[in-house]
């Protein structure tokens, strides 16, 4: 009992600094690819879902986008994805986005 709760703090502290594992990281950018994609585009630039790309995105804070990707957007379509990706994820896949403007053509 006493070793899971020091897991947990240690855990909790973390959940912020930490990246995801390397096979989390895969999957995380194959939900980005495949399902953010199917509303936000296959590049990310816009569809039924707002463009997710640096240049659009990077006008707001983290905290706003992380909170967007976890609980969804009320009276829109985009949905909450906290049952799938934890905060730490939600925060990563923005740092990631944010990551992507030298790479837009
Ligand atoms: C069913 C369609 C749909 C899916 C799937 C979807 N989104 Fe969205 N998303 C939207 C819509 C629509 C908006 C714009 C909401 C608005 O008008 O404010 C949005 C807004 C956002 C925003 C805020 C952008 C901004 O400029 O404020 C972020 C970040 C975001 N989505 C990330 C994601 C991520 C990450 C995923 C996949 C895990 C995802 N979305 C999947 C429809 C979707």
């Amino acid at each position: 009992m006493k070793v899971l709760i020091i897991a947990l703090v240690i855990l909790s502290t973390s959940a912020m600094a930490a990246e995801p594992t390397q096979k989390r990281q895969q999957a995380l950018k194959n939900i980005l690819k495949h399902d953010c994609g199917s509303c936000h585009g296959l590049t990310l630039k816009g569809g039924l879902g707002s463009s997710l790309l640096a240049k659009d995105i990077a006008n707001k804070s983290d905290d706003f986008l992380v909170e967007t990707i976890l609980k969804g957007r009320k009276d829109t379509a985009m949905p909450p994805w906290q049952a799938f990706i934890s905060k730490q994820e939600a925060f990563w896949i923005v740092q990631k986005l944010l990551r992507k403007k030298d790479q837009e053509k």
